[in-house]
Protein backbone atom coordinates (compact mmCIF):
# COMPACT_ATOMS: atom_id res chain seq x y z
CA UNK A 1 0.00 0.00 0.00
CA UNK A 2 1.52 3.48 -1.17
CA UNK A 3 2.09 5.81 1.93
CA UNK A 4 -0.15 8.66 2.39
CA UNK A 5 1.62 12.12 1.61
CA UNK A 6 0.70 15.32 2.01
CA UNK A 7 1.24 18.48 0.15
CA UNK A 8 0.67 22.47 0.46
CA UNK A 9 1.76 25.76 -0.23
CA UNK A 10 3.19 25.58 -4.21
CA UNK A 11 5.18 22.87 -5.75
CA UNK A 12 5.70 22.77 -9.35
CA UNK A 13 4.10 20.65 -11.60
CA UNK A 14 6.69 17.84 -12.08
CA UNK A 15 7.07 17.01 -8.18
CA UNK A 16 3.42 16.75 -8.00
CA UNK A 17 3.69 14.39 -10.19
CA UNK A 18 6.34 12.51 -8.73
CA UNK A 19 4.89 12.64 -5.14
CA UNK A 20 2.06 11.38 -7.13
CA UNK A 21 3.55 8.16 -8.82
CA UNK A 22 5.43 7.42 -5.38
CA UNK A 23 2.75 8.24 -2.67
CA UNK A 24 -0.99 8.55 -2.39
CA UNK A 25 -0.96 12.15 -2.62
CA UNK A 26 -3.62 14.43 -0.42
CA UNK A 27 -2.41 17.56 -3.18
CA UNK A 28 -3.49 20.80 -1.28
CA UNK A 29 -1.13 22.91 -3.24
CA UNK A 30 -2.25 26.59 -4.28
CA UNK A 31 -4.56 26.58 -1.06
CA UNK A 32 -5.32 29.28 1.65
CA UNK A 33 -6.40 28.87 4.82
CA UNK A 34 -5.40 25.48 5.60
CA UNK A 35 -5.52 25.22 9.35
CA UNK A 36 -9.19 26.26 9.17
CA UNK A 37 -10.30 23.04 6.36
CA UNK A 38 -11.32 19.92 7.88
CA UNK A 39 -10.18 18.13 5.13
CA UNK A 40 -6.51 19.00 5.49
CA UNK A 41 -6.84 18.10 9.07
CA UNK A 42 -8.22 14.79 8.27
CA UNK A 43 -5.34 14.20 5.96
CA UNK A 44 -2.49 14.91 8.23
CA UNK A 45 -4.00 12.82 10.24
CA UNK A 46 -3.34 9.79 8.02
CA UNK A 47 -0.15 11.32 6.54
CA UNK A 48 3.72 9.46 6.77
CA UNK A 49 4.69 12.39 5.04
CA UNK A 50 4.26 16.17 4.32
CA UNK A 51 5.74 18.63 1.90
CA UNK A 52 5.13 22.83 1.59
CA UNK A 53 6.16 25.94 3.38
CA UNK A 54 4.84 28.67 5.71
CA UNK A 55 2.61 26.61 8.33
CA UNK A 56 3.34 26.51 11.40
CA UNK A 57 4.61 22.74 13.11
CA UNK A 58 4.42 23.65 16.96
CA UNK A 59 3.62 21.05 19.38
CA UNK A 60 -0.18 21.39 18.65
CA UNK A 61 -0.25 20.59 15.13
CA UNK A 62 2.32 17.74 15.59
CA UNK A 63 0.72 16.06 17.97
CA UNK A 64 -2.42 16.16 15.63
CA UNK A 65 -0.49 13.62 13.11
CA UNK A 66 0.33 10.42 14.75
CA UNK A 67 1.55 8.97 11.66
CA UNK A 68 3.97 11.34 10.79
CA UNK A 69 7.61 10.02 10.33
CA UNK A 70 8.85 12.71 7.63
CA UNK A 71 8.18 16.74 7.17
CA UNK A 72 10.18 18.19 4.44
CA UNK A 73 9.92 21.43 4.35
CA UNK A 74 10.81 23.81 0.51
CA UNK A 75 12.97 26.16 2.45
CA UNK A 76 15.99 26.67 4.12
CA UNK A 77 15.31 28.37 7.69
CA UNK A 78 12.98 26.01 9.70
CA UNK A 79 11.89 28.74 12.83
CA UNK A 80 8.08 27.73 11.97
CA UNK A 81 9.09 23.61 13.14
CA UNK A 82 9.25 22.90 16.87
CA UNK A 83 12.32 20.56 16.33
CA UNK A 84 12.59 19.40 19.68
CA UNK A 85 8.77 18.39 19.22
CA UNK A 86 9.79 16.55 15.93
CA UNK A 87 12.76 14.66 17.48
CA UNK A 88 10.54 13.71 20.42
CA UNK A 89 8.22 12.06 18.30
CA UNK A 90 11.39 10.54 15.66
CA UNK A 91 9.80 12.57 13.02
CA UNK A 92 13.02 13.89 10.43
CA UNK A 93 12.95 17.04 9.16
CA UNK A 94 14.60 18.08 6.09
CA UNK A 95 15.19 21.40 4.80
CA UNK A 96 16.52 23.20 1.32
CA UNK A 97 20.34 24.52 2.26
CA UNK A 98 22.69 25.31 -0.48
CA UNK A 99 20.41 26.02 -3.87
CA UNK A 100 19.14 28.82 -3.22
CA UNK A 101 22.64 30.29 -1.65
CA UNK A 102 23.20 32.27 -4.66
CA UNK A 103 20.05 33.81 -5.01
CA UNK A 104 19.66 35.06 -1.64
CA UNK A 105 23.08 36.80 -2.05
CA UNK A 106 22.00 38.00 -5.17
CA UNK A 107 19.22 39.94 -3.34
CA UNK A 108 21.33 41.21 -0.54
CA UNK A 109 23.55 42.97 -3.05
CA UNK A 110 20.60 44.27 -4.94
CA UNK A 111 19.56 45.69 -1.70
CA UNK A 112 22.73 47.15 -0.51
CA UNK A 113 22.11 48.97 -4.30
CA UNK A 114 19.01 49.72 -4.26
CA UNK A 115 19.78 51.93 -1.09
CA UNK A 116 23.07 53.38 -1.48
CA UNK A 117 21.93 54.82 -5.03
CA UNK A 118 18.13 55.35 -3.62
CA UNK A 119 16.43 52.81 -6.30
CA UNK A 120 13.26 52.73 -5.18
CA UNK A 121 12.92 56.58 -4.35
CA UNK A 122 14.22 58.00 -7.70
CA UNK A 123 12.21 55.06 -9.93
CA UNK A 124 8.80 56.60 -7.91
CA UNK A 125 9.90 60.14 -8.69
CA UNK A 126 10.63 59.61 -12.46
CA UNK A 127 7.38 57.95 -12.38
CA UNK A 128 5.74 60.96 -10.80
CA UNK A 129 7.55 62.58 -13.33
CA UNK A 130 9.90 64.41 -11.17
CA UNK A 131 12.62 63.85 -13.81
CA UNK A 132 14.15 67.19 -13.30
CA UNK A 133 13.97 67.66 -9.29
CA UNK A 134 15.60 64.01 -8.73
CA UNK A 135 18.37 65.38 -10.95
CA UNK A 136 18.81 68.22 -9.33
CA UNK A 137 18.91 66.60 -5.33
CA UNK A 138 21.88 67.88 -3.63
CA UNK A 139 22.48 64.09 -2.38
CA UNK A 140 22.01 61.55 -4.67
CA UNK A 141 23.33 58.51 -2.99
CA UNK A 142 25.93 57.01 -1.71
CA UNK A 143 28.47 54.37 -3.28
CA UNK A 144 29.15 50.91 -2.23
CA UNK A 145 32.34 50.54 -3.83
CA UNK A 146 35.51 50.41 -1.21
CA UNK A 147 32.82 50.50 1.33
CA UNK A 148 32.52 48.27 4.49
CA UNK A 149 30.22 45.64 4.50
CA UNK A 150 28.96 44.19 8.01
CA UNK A 151 27.53 40.24 7.87
CA UNK A 152 25.81 39.29 10.98
CA UNK A 153 25.57 35.69 11.15
CA UNK A 154 28.15 34.21 8.90
CA UNK A 155 27.01 30.54 7.00
CA UNK A 156 27.23 29.45 3.54
CA UNK A 157 24.76 32.91 2.32
CA UNK A 158 27.29 34.93 4.16
CA UNK A 159 30.59 33.53 2.22
CA UNK A 160 28.35 34.12 -1.00
CA UNK A 161 27.85 37.95 -0.06
CA UNK A 162 31.45 38.50 0.65
CA UNK A 163 32.55 36.96 -2.34
CA UNK A 164 30.37 39.37 -4.06
CA UNK A 165 31.50 42.22 -2.26
CA UNK A 166 35.21 41.48 -1.75
CA UNK A 167 35.52 40.92 -5.21
CA UNK A 168 32.95 42.77 -7.40
CA UNK A 169 32.66 46.04 -4.96
CA UNK A 170 35.97 46.35 -3.49
CA UNK A 171 34.28 45.74 0.41
CA UNK A 172 36.35 45.48 3.26
CA UNK A 173 34.61 42.50 5.07
CA UNK A 174 33.75 42.26 8.58
CA UNK A 175 31.44 39.21 10.19
CA UNK A 176 29.92 38.17 13.80
CA UNK A 177 29.16 34.86 13.72
CA UNK A 178 29.47 32.14 16.79
CA UNK A 179 32.98 30.94 15.29
CA UNK A 180 35.88 31.78 13.41
CA UNK A 181 35.52 31.35 9.85
CA UNK A 182 38.79 30.99 8.80
CA UNK A 183 38.42 30.80 5.29
CA UNK A 184 36.40 34.15 4.29
CA UNK A 185 39.04 35.55 6.47
CA UNK A 186 41.57 33.90 4.38
CA UNK A 187 39.75 34.31 1.14
CA UNK A 188 38.39 37.73 1.21
CA UNK A 189 40.26 39.42 4.08
CA UNK A 190 37.48 39.01 5.86
CA UNK A 191 37.76 39.97 10.01
CA UNK A 192 35.61 38.75 12.57
CA UNK A 193 33.86 41.74 15.19
CA UNK A 194 31.58 41.79 18.34
CA UNK A 195 28.34 42.77 17.26
CA UNK A 196 28.72 46.33 18.70
CA UNK A 197 31.81 47.05 16.95
CA UNK A 198 30.64 45.94 13.49
CA UNK A 199 27.93 47.78 14.00
CA UNK A 200 30.25 51.12 14.78
CA UNK A 201 32.81 50.45 11.53
CA UNK A 202 29.93 49.43 9.03
CA UNK A 203 28.80 51.24 5.89
CA UNK A 204 26.31 48.59 5.43
CA UNK A 205 24.90 46.05 8.03
CA UNK A 206 23.84 42.58 6.50
CA UNK A 207 21.50 40.35 8.46
CA UNK A 208 22.07 36.43 7.63
CA UNK A 209 21.77 34.84 10.75
CA UNK A 210 18.95 32.15 10.81
CA UNK A 211 15.78 33.27 13.45
CA UNK A 212 16.46 31.56 17.01
CA UNK A 213 15.42 32.32 20.46
CA UNK A 214 19.69 34.16 20.84
CA UNK A 215 18.52 35.99 17.52
CA UNK A 216 15.33 37.20 18.23
CA UNK A 217 15.50 40.94 18.52
CA UNK A 218 19.29 40.95 18.02
CA UNK A 219 18.71 44.60 16.87
CA UNK A 220 17.16 47.59 18.63
CA UNK A 221 17.28 50.89 19.59
CA UNK A 222 20.35 50.51 21.26
CA UNK A 223 22.06 49.11 18.44
CA UNK A 224 20.29 51.63 15.40
CA UNK A 225 22.18 54.33 18.01
CA UNK A 226 25.72 52.49 17.56
CA UNK A 227 25.83 52.86 13.34
CA UNK A 228 26.98 55.39 11.62
CA UNK A 229 24.06 57.69 10.36
CA UNK A 230 25.09 57.49 6.82
CA UNK A 231 24.49 53.46 7.17
CA UNK A 232 22.07 51.22 5.83
CA UNK A 233 21.06 47.71 6.97
CA UNK A 234 19.70 44.86 5.26
CA UNK A 235 17.80 42.01 6.22
CA UNK A 236 16.92 38.99 3.89
CA UNK A 237 17.08 36.71 6.94
CA UNK A 238 14.10 36.83 9.18
CA UNK A 239 11.99 39.93 10.73
CA UNK A 240 12.06 39.12 13.97
CA UNK A 241 16.04 39.50 14.21
CA UNK A 242 14.82 42.85 14.16
CA UNK A 243 12.93 45.53 16.67
CA UNK A 244 10.89 46.45 13.36
CA UNK A 245 9.21 49.67 15.19
CA UNK A 246 12.52 50.60 16.89
CA UNK A 247 13.81 50.43 12.90
CA UNK A 248 10.82 52.76 11.82
CA UNK A 249 12.04 55.37 14.53
CA UNK A 250 15.73 55.10 13.29
CA UNK A 251 14.48 55.60 10.27
CA UNK A 252 12.53 58.19 10.23
CA UNK A 253 14.18 60.45 12.34
CA UNK A 254 17.62 59.30 9.88
CA UNK A 255 19.75 57.71 12.48
CA UNK A 256 20.61 55.41 9.80
CA UNK A 257 20.41 56.51 6.56
CA UNK A 258 17.80 53.50 4.82
CA UNK A 259 17.08 50.27 5.16
CA UNK A 260 16.88 47.20 2.42
CA UNK A 261 14.10 44.36 3.66
CA UNK A 262 13.11 41.26 1.99
CA UNK A 263 11.33 40.20 5.36
CA UNK A 264 9.10 41.64 8.41
CA UNK A 265 7.35 40.43 11.50
CA UNK A 266 4.93 39.93 9.79
CA UNK A 267 4.18 38.62 6.11
CA UNK A 268 2.77 39.83 4.56
CA UNK A 269 3.35 43.46 5.60
CA UNK A 270 0.62 45.38 6.97
CA UNK A 271 -0.48 48.26 4.26
CA UNK A 272 -0.63 50.60 7.54
CA UNK A 273 2.83 49.61 8.68
CA UNK A 274 5.24 53.22 9.67
CA UNK A 275 7.84 51.66 7.05
CA UNK A 276 5.38 52.14 4.29
CA UNK A 277 5.74 55.65 4.86
CA UNK A 278 9.14 56.12 4.66
CA UNK A 279 11.06 56.94 1.48
CA UNK A 280 14.58 55.59 2.52
CA UNK A 281 13.35 52.28 3.34
CA UNK A 282 13.30 49.72 0.29
CA UNK A 283 10.30 47.09 0.65
CA UNK A 284 10.42 43.41 -1.79
CA UNK A 285 8.11 40.56 -0.08
CA UNK A 286 10.12 38.06 1.00
CA UNK A 287 11.60 36.96 -2.39
CA UNK A 288 15.45 36.20 -1.08
CA UNK A 289 14.89 32.98 -2.85
CA UNK A 290 12.08 32.95 -5.39
CA UNK A 291 13.80 32.87 -9.02
CA UNK A 292 12.42 30.36 -11.25
CA UNK A 293 15.54 28.40 -10.84
CA UNK A 294 16.04 28.61 -7.64
CA UNK A 295 12.35 27.80 -6.40
CA UNK A 296 12.54 24.62 -8.82
CA UNK A 297 15.65 23.78 -7.64
CA UNK A 298 14.62 23.73 -3.75
CA UNK A 299 10.96 22.04 -4.78
CA UNK A 300 13.26 19.12 -6.47
CA UNK A 301 15.15 18.95 -3.11
CA UNK A 302 12.22 19.06 -1.00
CA UNK A 303 10.95 15.84 -3.22
CA UNK A 304 13.96 14.07 -3.26
CA UNK A 305 14.40 14.85 0.68
CA UNK A 306 10.22 13.14 1.04
CA UNK A 307 11.23 10.60 -1.14
CA UNK A 308 14.65 9.09 -0.26
CA UNK A 309 13.23 9.44 3.59
CA UNK A 310 10.14 7.49 3.22
CA UNK A 311 11.45 4.75 0.77
CA UNK A 312 14.80 3.95 2.97
CA UNK A 313 17.33 6.13 0.89
CA UNK A 314 19.70 9.00 2.06
CA UNK A 315 17.71 12.57 2.21
CA UNK A 316 19.73 15.28 0.77
CA UNK A 317 19.60 17.63 3.94
CA UNK A 318 18.69 16.68 7.49
CA UNK A 319 17.95 18.87 10.47
CA UNK A 320 17.97 16.07 12.95
CA UNK A 321 19.42 13.07 11.23
CA UNK A 322 19.66 11.93 14.96
CA UNK A 323 16.31 10.33 14.80
CA UNK A 324 16.73 8.09 11.69
C1 LIG B 1 13.13 31.23 3.00
O1 LIG B 1 13.01 32.22 3.67
C2 LIG B 1 13.80 30.02 3.42
O2 LIG B 1 14.05 29.82 4.61
O3 LIG B 1 14.07 29.19 2.53
C1 LIG C 1 26.19 31.79 12.36
O1 LIG C 1 25.56 31.75 11.34
C2 LIG C 1 27.30 30.92 12.71
O2 LIG C 1 27.56 29.96 11.97
O3 LIG C 1 27.94 31.20 13.71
Amino acid sequence: MKKTVVAYAALPPSCIARLAQTFDLRDFTGQSGLSRKPAFATALAEAEGVIGAGLLWDRTRIEACPKLRVVSTVTVGYDLYDVEALTERRILLCNTPDVLTESVADLSLALMLSCARRIGELERMVRSGHWKRSVDAPEFGSDAYGKTLGIIGMGRIGAAVVRRAALGFGMRVLYDARSDKPQVERDYGAQRRSLDDLLRESDFVCVLAPLTPETENLLGAREFALMKPTAFLINVARGKVIDESALAVALRERRIAGAGLDVFVREPLAVDSPLMLLDNVVLVPHIGSATHETRQAMADMATDNLIAALTGGEPRAMVNPQVR
